[in-house]
């Protein structure tokens, strides 16, 4: 049993095999924290104490007891409005305009099995793998009710949170704040590690102390963005990859958020995780509900290596879903940087043919084969083939490539839409505006309203009717601009924002139903919408338009602390590079999309005979790998901010097998050596490099490392693969 229930003291625990999670419901019904963290035994309410402290107030219940205090006790929902001054994890306008909600205990029930949340991504699991605490909290006096939910996958070491705030009141409310999970620590003093960044440059790793005050990340773009992902990290001081506390939050959600992280005057820590109070007002009449999206939650105390492993192992076998959740992907050519706008059918056909000769799996038609899209300025929305282009219909490239021995796939953005289309034209009103201004434009493009089920249904149709033309295996979702102008009509507004990525997850939704073979790859200007959400509906994402293998070291580190290497789309692509100019050999590249989903974004026609036989080693020893990258057990072993070099390895389940990469990133004249020290091994094996023949102890491997070669090239990269004697 993970989730027991102490009926005299109404104390909740929730362990997992490594973790424990305990709740108490206190005398009055306040719904309070009492601990997160490794595994113990007992209850923890000894660690409650009550002072009588000056200028936090008292609720009713308590009497003449000054000593008990909201602002000083650690919760678990939080409430704006009853004495508690640091921030809330949920604020509740009510229809006297007053901001307060009285949520108290009323009831809770233990469920076998995993609970989901209508309409939007959540972590699944068998009925055997999750158990399910939902408890009920209500204002007497609003009658606005909140149903925490908690997730407890015991073997995965996993705890997620939600809510639901329920109306039952007759009055009409406003949501103004809500959040899935609030962490209160009593004590202790910690990090805040986020990953921020900018197009092209995302998910930088972040640490800052946790000092008094709040610190607050998020996302107001409609998407959850390049400059801050929606997952964060609370260590303590000293903690490293190997050693020391850590906890994780990743919201599964794919637009605005926001997370806070406060040290208050007495010196506890509050962090809470939730959508972003910004742009949002959500009102709520009789009967009405609002599910806040889920936070998955995880402790190690082993570092972060250890917590990493925990969140690929849940959002590998978790979140994404589908055929290919599973499976291994198609080793993909694209044809934006080898092309851009520039290509017609044949063009895409030599592609497939270079594609068939260097032993790839499949081609992709990027962007530029609908309406008149010669450049990003026109036609978004006019989904219909531009066979004048093409030279010939979808349909019958499509079989031409096929009958390469190949796959296909193609490139689409379906909330977006261009003024310069007929689709604008003809529905000017269902972009995204406000009555009486102009809208925003971003890529001169504006956004359609898919918080509206009718533009939604059109577009749905639009992309049905291309995909029906041909045995399409894959598509590339993008999303390239932010929103802004947010008004939707024939709607109450301050619901825009949300409703907006539930008619997301609604279109993907139907179209995974309706297409359940076809692998999708989430795109958003790269990794603009990297997140747990999307990775519900595609079990990849391109993980920046910043292709460079350089840039990408550092992007791919960041991305790596939450997701899962088979969730991040890496190709090689041409040097000199489009997004730096730097010039890098393709064996480097080679080596650094291998931390991937591995492909190719470049022309085949320009490289060299050298380079041809270097792609074709390449994908060899990418399938021979497959199994080992994708699900294999991944391991940091460098930090690329700070060291000469970047290194990671992938370490099979059994500890049988071991690739560990690694790129020089840093050369000087009369070179140090660099020992690169592995993990994850058996430290009594022994372990053939197989490419040399030389056998090692694991326990040598991990504590003395192994010696980097010294050459005399830039970035120079290497693989060494050992296998179990
Ligand atoms: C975005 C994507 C690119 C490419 C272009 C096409 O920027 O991230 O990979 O598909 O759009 O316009």
């Amino acid at each position: 049993m993970a989730i027991y229930y102490q009926h005299e003291e109404r104390i909740f625990t929730l362990n997992t095999d490594n973790t424990t999670y305990q709740i108490k419901v206190d005398k009055y019904g306040f719904v309070l924290h009492l601990y997160y963290g490794k595994k113990i035994s007992g209850n923890m309410d000894y660690l409650l104490t009550y002072y009588d402290r000056g200028f936090s107030g008292n609720p009713a219940d308590a009497g003449d007891d000054r000593t008990y205090s909201m602002d000083a006790l650690p919760q678990e929902y939080p409430v704006m409005g009853m004495g508690d001054y640091r921030n809330s994890a949920v604020i509740i306008r009510n229809a006297d305009c007053s901001e307060c909600c009285d949520l108290r205990y009323v009831s809770h029930e233990i469920k076998e099995g995993k609970y989901s949340l209508k309409g939007l991504p959540a972590v699944y699991a068998a009925e055997d793998e999750a158990q399910t605490l939902e408890i009920l909290l209500e204002d007497p006096v609003s009658k606005v009710q909140v149903k925490l939910l908690y997730g407890v996958l015991e073997k995965e070491d996993i705890i997620t949170r939600s809510a639901v705030i329920t109306n039952d009141g007759e009055d009409r409310i406003i949501v103004e704040k809500a959040a899935s999970a609030c962490l209160d620590f009593i004590s202790g003093d910690y990090d805040f590690i986020s990953f921020y960044g900018r197009h092209a440059m995302e998910r930088n790793f972040q640490r800052t102390e946790i000092a008094h005050g709040s610190h607050t990340i998020g996302s107001r773009r409609g998407a959850s963005s390049h400059q801050y992902n929606p997952a964060v990290i609370i260590s303590g001081k000293d903690t490293t990859e190997d050693n020391g506390s850590c906890y994780g939050l990743a919201f599964v959600y794919s637009g605005n958020f926001m997370c806070e992280a406060e040290k208050d005057q007495y010196g506890q820590t509050r962090v809470i995780m939730g959508l972003q109070s910004d742009l949002f007002h959500y009102p709520l009449s009789k009967d009405e509900s609002l599910i806040v999206p889920e936070t998955i939650l995880c402790y190690s105390s082993q570092g972060f290596g250890t917590l990493s492993k925990k969140y690929h192992t849940c959002i590998r076998k978790h979140i994404c879903r589908g055929k290919y959740s599973n499976k291994p992907r198609p080793i993909l050519i694209n044809s934006w940087e080898a092309a851009y706008f520039n290509f017609n059918g044949e063009t895409i056909y030599k592609l497939a043919k270079d594609a068939v000769e260097l032993g790839l799996d499949m081609v992709v038609m990027d962007d530029g084969w609908f309406g008149n899209r010669e450049d990003d300025n026109s036609s978004l929305g006019d989904w219909q083939v531009n066979e004048k282009k093409l030279g010939c219909t979808l349909g019958g490239l499509i079989q031409k490539i096929n009958a390469l021995g190949i796959k296909f796939g193609i490139w689409i953005e379906p909330e977006m839409v261009s003024e310069k289309s007929s689709f604008y034209k003809d529905h000017p009103d269902w972009v995204m505006k406000i009555p009486k201004r102009q809208p925003v434009r971003g890529r001169n493009q504006l956004v359609l309203d898919f918080s509206r089920e009718e533009v939604r249904t059109h577009v749905f149709k639009q992309i049905c009717d291309i995909l029906d033309q041909g045995n399409v295996e894959y598509i590339k979702w993008d999303m390239n601009r932010s929103l802004a102008d947010i008004y939707s009509m024939d709607k109450e507004q301050g619901r825009v924002t949300y409703d907006y990525v539930l008619g997301v997850y609604d279109f993907l939704e139907k179209l995974t139903g309706r297409y359940p073979d076809i692998l999708i790859e989430g795109c958003c200007g790269g990794g603009g919408r990297f997140d747990a959400g999307m990775l519900y509906y595609a079990p990849q994402i391109w993980c920046s338009d910043n292709t460079d293998a350089l840039d990408r070291i550092k992007i791919q580190y960041g991305t790596s602390f939450f997701y899962p290497v088979s969730a991040v789309g890496a190709h090689v692509s041409a040097s000199p590079n489009h997004q730096t100019g730097r010039s890098i050999s393709i064996h480097t590249k080679g080596v650094v999309a291998m931390a991937g989903t591995f492909g190719y974004e470049l022309n085949p026609d320009v490289l060299t005979k050298e380079e041809k036989e270097e792609i074709k080693e390449q994908i060899a020893c990418f399938k021979k790998n497959e199994a080992l990258i994708s699900t294999g057990d991944y391991y940091r072993l460098s930090n690329p901010y700070k060291d000469e070099y970047a290194a990671w390895m992938f370490v099979s389940e059994d500890a049988n097998e071991a690739l560990l990469s690694v790129v020089m990133l840093k050369m000087h004249g009369n070179m140090t050596v660099n020992y690169v020290k592995l993990r994850g091994l058996k430290a009594d094996a022994i372990y053939k490099n197989e490419e040399t023949g030389q056998c090692y102890y694991g326990s040598a491997l991990m504590e003395a490392g192994l010696p980097m070669p010294a050459e005399l090239v830039e970035y120079p990269a290497y693989q060494f693969r050992f296998v179990r004697c």
